[in-house]
């Protein structure tokens, strides 16, 4: 199956590739934070409606696009979406960042081209996941040891060119 070319993900994890509890991130970490800006700035965010409804408002500086099934939804300042698959052919050509949450990145896992990954430390008794991913269609392309996280990027092996 292909992957769409400028289909990114971008996620924070604990050590059980946990992703959120009670619909809230419960770690804090401001560098991963200030990277997340510096990455999807200028660039479109697509996400779950839950995820939608943990954020304060529409961030700045960046296109919001909400999945949903809800037929009547309404969000100020974002795009609705009720087929997530019309996303595949938009992200060939443009860069599209799935930034959650767990039920987001199991749809769109087949098709992630890159993983923009945080791993934080710790356990948080978490009741969102990551999806398990196979490690050989990523190769690890760039990691960087932070002081309180480690953050990886990972390349569709049909794209990656060491
Ligand atoms: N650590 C991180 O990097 C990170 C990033 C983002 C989020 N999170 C965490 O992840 C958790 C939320 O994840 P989640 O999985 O519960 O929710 P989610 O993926 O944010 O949103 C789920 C909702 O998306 C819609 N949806 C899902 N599949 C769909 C499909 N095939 N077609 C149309 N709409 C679809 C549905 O909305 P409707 O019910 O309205 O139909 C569904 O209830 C929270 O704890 C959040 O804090 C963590």
């Amino acid at each position: 199956m292909a992957v769409s070319r400028f289909l990114y993900f971008i996620a924070s994890m604990d050590e059980e590739q946990g992703l959120g509890k009670q619909n809230k991130i419960p770690w804090r970490s401001p560098s991963d934070l200030k990277r997340f800006q510096a990455l999807t700035l200028g660039h479109t965010l697509l996400m779950g409606r839950k995820t939608w409804e943990s954020l304060p408002r529409a961030l700045p500086g960046r296109k919001s696009i909400i999945c949903t099934r809800d037929e009547k939804f309404q969000a100020q300042g974002a795009e609705i979406l009720k087929d997530p698959s019309q996303i595949l052919e938009r992200a060939k050509v443009e860069t599209i960042y799935v930034i959650g949450g767990q039920k987001m990145y199991e749809y769109f896992s087949p098709f992630a081209a890159k993983l923009f990954l945080s791993f934080i430390p710790g356990r948080y008794a978490c009741d969102a996941f990551f999806p398990p991913i196979l490690k050989e269609n990523y190769p690890l392309e760039y990691t960087e040891t932070l002081a309180d996280h480690k953050f990886s990027i990972f390349v569709h092996k049909e794209i990656f060119t060491p």
